[in-house]
This record gives structure tokens, C-alpha cells and sequence, in this order.
């Protein structure tokens, strides 16, 4: 069988309903998953939502609600805008269920027998908002370091976990795996962090605090802190104690991408979990940038949100789906912009694509009536050596996690191709009867949309699909990554010219 790939997202708090940022972790995941499909791996995609602790206790007690009702209304609003942003995952996880809650009872056993978690007593500062403890000298004017928000004083009994024991480890581990944390400046701040000797994690909340919870075995009175409840579906989703073939088929995971602001939960706290229940660490931890409104970090606890459904309704779904993958390289923050995104479609979109799609349609109409020309000769051809390259870049790019290069890529070949048919004026060898360039000519260009299509499918799955089938190929799910290849279109192919891709916008 093929090779497999087992790529998460984060879950989600379901304090409010998701936004851009959510959104665009889920749209990269998306096309990474797409990507290995294409390149014929066995995909396990997940994404889910995280429903435990106090900050959704809190959100569910404004709306006068228990906080499992609370989390049924807010996730069907997740779900809803995956669909509709043509999110390919294969399963969802929510950690109220069943099969996720016996794991993190399990592992909470074993590290218990194993002498790895501990009572004591813990004074200090807590942010609910980031659902984070604090020592005394970390707080800022009263404000959590991270969010700048208010933290308040708790003094409770609880149970640690070992961090400590395993830092020489975690920090060998980092430096001998290069790929396990990206971008590399990620890595560094990590290593930077672990340069000081570490906190052990306080992995439980009193129930006379929070009784929202994964109750804890081995205690009568507390449940389970929310993030080392939450960090545990990546292995209960995957089988780990409910289907082990299937575990051992997909663990370790491939890539975990989250955004930064949560790597040091993933980076730290859960590869040391996992070493000490005999698990090794994902292969990756991938941390993006932010979206920014203005100066600030777009969040729900801020309520400063763009919603993305509003954004597709204007522009559609790929066209939001481009913007965010083009416009900011991925790992840096970036600021949206409405303006941006209508240039973006305009010149990339509606101009570029959307321009070679249909010009190079209506010549095939116009010049062969409907059906893709035999050509004289499949060498010499000025487009061919752009062609033949672009897989090899594509592959690189995909495993460099660099999206705004892979579409750079396909990019150049685009405006390569828009630019060749200015140069060789179609409508003048024509007029001159040169027929034998005039066929070179459109086939290079139906050679070019059809490793485009396939290119920009893990980015734009809909526009692929519809340039496959005015291009007459048929379902696109059968197009495969090496496909991309000049030559491998047939002659004699029936075109089905369509509507326009994508609408220009008056801004
Ligand atoms: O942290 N820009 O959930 P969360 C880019 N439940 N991405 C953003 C973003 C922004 N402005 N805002 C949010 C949690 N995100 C935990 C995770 S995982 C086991 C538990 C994205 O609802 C980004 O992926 O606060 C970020 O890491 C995540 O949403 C945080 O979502
Ligand atoms: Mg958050």
C-alpha cells in the first residue's frame, strides 16, 4: 500500500464561532492534504474542536447555558464553514467524546503508576483566556505576557507533571531533529526557552473551581487541565487504544500545523508526553504566522474577527483561499486587507488564469473547431523546458511547507504562457495560414492549463475541477501528480468551453 500521511489541526476552543485565522489553518491543512493525495499517499486528515475548561465554561454561563449545550451550538458552526471552504478532512474530533476522554484517562494512569505526576500545592497566576499559569515575575502590570490580558490569584492543590525530568531529553531531541519544529526561527525560540530550567505542568483543576472536565481516575476532586486534555486527540483520533493496526499504520503524525501562538504547548509539553507514555514525537510541528486587523492579533476572546463567510459570499471560495496561501509566505504574520484581496483576484485570478483560460478556448473554437490540434513535432517547443520543470518545483516547495512559492511557480508558467501568445500573435499566423506553428502554439497552451489545473487543485479545488472539464479531461480526480508533464495531453481532445473562472471586481 502507499506511503501514508497523517497531517492535524488544532481543536478549535468553542468559545465563539471560528474566523479568518481558524480558517486559514484549516485551508493550508487543507492543501497540504490535498497535495500528498495527489501525490498518491494514504491522507488521514483531522481537524476538531476542544470543548473543555473554564474559558468555555465561562462562554457557555453568559449565554445561560451548560457548556455541553454551549459546545453543541457552536460546533455545528465550524463543521458548517468547512463544508463550505471545502475542507477534505477525514474525521472530527471533538474531546467531549467518548473515544477520546478513555485515552486521556489512560495516559493519565500510566504516568501516574510510572511516579511522572505528582500532588503539590500551586500558588500563582492564572490567564483563562489562555488558559495558562504564570509565575510572579512573568506577569506584566497585572497583565498576562501573552494576551496583555488580566490574570488572577490562585493558591490550589494539584497534580504536576515531570516536565523537568525530560528537558536534557526534549532538548536533544530538538537538535537532532531539524524538522521538528519549522519555520527554523520557531525552533530557536523553543531551544532559547528550554535554555532556562522548566516549570513542571500543572495538569488538573480543583472541581471546586472547574468541574468542566475530563474527571481524573486516581482523584475524587479534580478534572483534567484543558491542554493536556486536548494535546491527547492526536493519538486518540488515530486509534490509539480503539484500533491499533490503524495507529501503528499512522503514528507517528506527519505534521501537526497550529499557529504560534499555541507551539509551546505542542512543542514542549506534548512530545515530552508522549516520550514518557513510550510514544515518539510528530515528525513536524509546523507554527504559521498571524492574521492581524490593524496592529492586533485577530481573536474571539477580542472580538475584533473578520468573519470568512461574509468574504466568500463577496468573493467566493477560492478566490479566499488563494489570497490567503499567496499573500502572506506561510510562517509570517500578515494583515488582511479587502483591498489586497480584490487585487489579488483581479490581476492573478481574473486576469491571469481566468484570461489564458478563455482566449486559449475560444482559439481552439475559432481555429479548430472545438478539438485540441495534432502537432508537427512535441520538441523544440518554447514552452516545454517551463513545464518539464514546474513538478520538481512543486515537490520541493510542498516539502518546504512554502505555499506562496509553489504558486509563484505556477505563476510564472501562466503569465509565460499570457505572454507567448502576444508574441506569437495567433490571429496573424492565421491570417498567414501557418498552420503548423498555430497548432504548436495551442497545444502548448492546453498543455499549460492542464498542469496548472492539477497544480492549483490542493489551493483551489473547485477551479480546478472546472478548468478539467472545459478543458474536456474528465473528473480531475484521476489526474495524478505526475501528470504534470509536458506531452501526456492527447490531441484530437473535445473542449467544453464554460463560463468565465473568475468575475472581475470593481473595488
Ligand atoms: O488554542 N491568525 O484554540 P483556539 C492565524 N484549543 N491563525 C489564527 C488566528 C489568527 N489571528 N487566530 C486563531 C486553541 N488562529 C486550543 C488548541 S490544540 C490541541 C488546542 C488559529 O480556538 C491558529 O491555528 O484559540 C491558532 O493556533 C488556533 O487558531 C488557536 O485556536
Ligand atoms: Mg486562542
Amino acid at each position: 500500500m502507499s506511503k501514508k500521511f497523517y497531517i492535524t489541526t488544532p481543536l478549535y476552543y468553542v468559545n465563539a464561532s471560528p474566523h479568518i485565522g481558524h480558517s486559514y489553518t484549516n485551508i493550508a491543512s487543507d492543501a497540504l492534504a490535498r497535495f500528498w493525495r495527489l501525490n498518491d499517499s494514504d491522507v488521514l486528515f483531522v481537524t476538531g474542536t476542544d470543548e473543555h475548561g473554564q474559558k468555555i465554561k465561562e462562554a457557555a454561563e453568559k449565554e445561560g447555558l451548560e457548556p455541553e449545550v454551549f459546545a453543541d451550538r457552536i460546533v455545528p458552526r465550524f463543521i458548517a464553514l468547512w463544508e463550505r471552504l471545502n475542507i477534505s478532512y477525514d474525521d472530527f474530533i471533538r474531546t467531549t467524546q467518548e473515544r477520546h476522554i478513555k485515552v486521556v484517562q489512560y495516559v493519565l494512569e500510566i504516568l501516574y503508576k510510572r511516579g511522572d505526576l505528582y500532588e503539590g500545592e500551586y500558588s500563582g497566576w492564572y490567564c483563562t483566556p489562555c488558559e495558562t499559569f504564570w509565575q510572579p515575575s512573568q506577569i506584566i502590570e497585572g497583565l498576562c505576557p501573552d494576551c496583555k490580558r488580566a490574570v488572577e490569584h490562585l493558591s490550589e492543590k494539584n497534580y504536576f507533571f515531570r516536565l523537568s525530568k525530560y528537558q536534557d531529553w526534549l532538548m536533544k531531541y530538538i537538535e537532532s531533529h531539524p524538522d521538528f519544529i519549522l519555520p527554523e526561527f520557531r525552533r530557536n525560540e523553543i531551544m532559547s526557552f528550554l535554555k532556562n530550567p522548566i516549570n513542571d505542568l500543572c495538569i488538573s483543576r480543583p472541581k471546586s473551581r472547574l468541574t468542566w472536565g475530563i474527571p481524573i481516575p486516581f482523584s475524587e476532586s479534580h478534572v483534567t487541565y484543558v491542554w493536556f486534555d486536548a494535546l491527547i486527540n492526536y493519538i486518540s483520533v488515530a486509534g490509539f487504544l480503539d484500533d491499533p493496526d490503524k495507529f501503528k499504520r499512522y503514528w507517528p503524525c506527519d505534521i501537526h500545523i497550529i499557529g504560534k501562538d499555541i507551539l509551546r504547548q505542542h512543542a514542549v509539553y506534548w512530545p515530552i508526553i508522549l516520550h514518557a507514555i513510550g510514544l515518539e514525537p510528530p515528525k513536524t510541528i509546523f507554527a504559521h504566522g498571524w492574521w492581524r486587523v490593524g496592529e492586533e492579533k485577530m481573536s474571539k476572546s477580542k472580538g475584533n474577527i473578520v468573519d470568512p463567510l461574509q468574504i466568500i459570499e463577496r468573493f467566493g471560495v477560492d478566490a479566499y483561499r488563494y489570497f490567503l496561501l499567496r499573500e502572506v509566505p506561510f510562517g509570517l504574520d500578515g494583515t488582511f486587507s479587502g483591498e489586497a484581496l480584490v487585487f489579488r483576484m483581479n490581476s492573478d485570478l481574473a486576469n491571469d488564469l481566468g484570461n489564458l483560460l478563455n482566449r486559449t478556448l475560444v482559439m481552439v473554437e475559432k481555429y479548430f473547431s472545438g478539438t485540441i490540434p495534432e502537432i508537427d513535432s512535441f520538441e523544440n517547443n518554447a514552452i516545454k523546458e517551463n513545464i518539464e520543470t514546474l513538478l520538481q518545483k512543486l515537490q520541493d516547495s510542498f516539502r518546504k511547507i512554502d505555499f506562496s512559492e509553489v504558486l509563484s511557480s505556477i505563476w510564472e508558467l501562466i503569465n509565460k504562457a499570457n505572454k507567448l501568445i502576444e508574441e506569437s500573435a495567433p490571429w496573424k499566423l492565421s491570417k498567414e495560414n501557418r498552420v503548423s506553428e498555430l497548432k504548436g502554439l495551442i497545444y502548448s497552451l492546453f498543455e499549460v492549463l492542464r498542469v496548472t489545473a492539477i497544480s492549483i487543485y490542493p489551493f483551489m479545488p473547485k477551479t480546478a475541477e472546472e478548468m478539467w472539464e472545459q478543458l474536456g479531461l474528465g473528473d480531475i480526480k484521476n489526474a495524478k501528480i505526475e501528470d504534470i508533464k509536458w506531452g501526456i495531453g492527447r490531441p484530437g481532445t473535445k473542449i467544453k468551453r464554460g463560463r468565465p473562472l473568475f468575475p472581475r471586481i470593481e473595488s
